[in-house]
């Protein structure tokens, strides 16, 4: 198995199997977004360790296609060990990398969902941002 197969397995192995779903039972923050082209929706609870700014634990849940799945729970293996510095500076193109498979336009709204509710519930945790619901718009 070479090249994107590799990927799009990975990519339906975590859809079938998510690693990290669920909640935390002690988030720091927790943050719940939506694609509007589809209206899935993903929550992601963060758990921060004593230093206030690594990333020590992430799970989440919600509905949504294998590419949404598959990128919150790669997303999950990932930003333990990050800081929350480092995710806020993430963009689109480090989704698109972890995914590995060409996403086209119509569905980098569901690539990217996971990646975006992490990082408005980050930036709503240190009071940089006031927001109910993150939307992929
Ligand atoms: Fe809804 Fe992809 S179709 S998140």
């Amino acid at each position: 198995m070479v090249g994107s197969d590799m990927y799009r397995q990975q990519i339906l192995d975590h859809y079938r199997n998510p690693r990290n779903h669920g909640e935390l039972e002690d988030p720091t923050f927790s943050h719940v977004g939506e694609n509007p082209m589809c209206g899935d929706e993903i929550t992601m609870d963060v758990e921060l360790a004593e230093d206030g700014e690594t990333i020590e634990r992430v799970a989440f849940r919600g509905e949504g296609c294998a590419i949404s799945q598959a990128a919150a729970s790669m997303l999950s293996e990932r930003l333990p060990g990050k800081t929350l510095s480092e995710l806020r500076e993430m963009d689109r193109d480090d989704v698109l990398d972890m995914l590995g498979v060409d996403i086209s336009p119509m569905r980098i709204k569901c690539a990217v969902l996971a990646e975006k509710v992490a990082q408005d519930g980050a930036e709503i945790y240190l009071g940089e941002k006031d927001l109910d619901r993150t939307s992929t718009e």
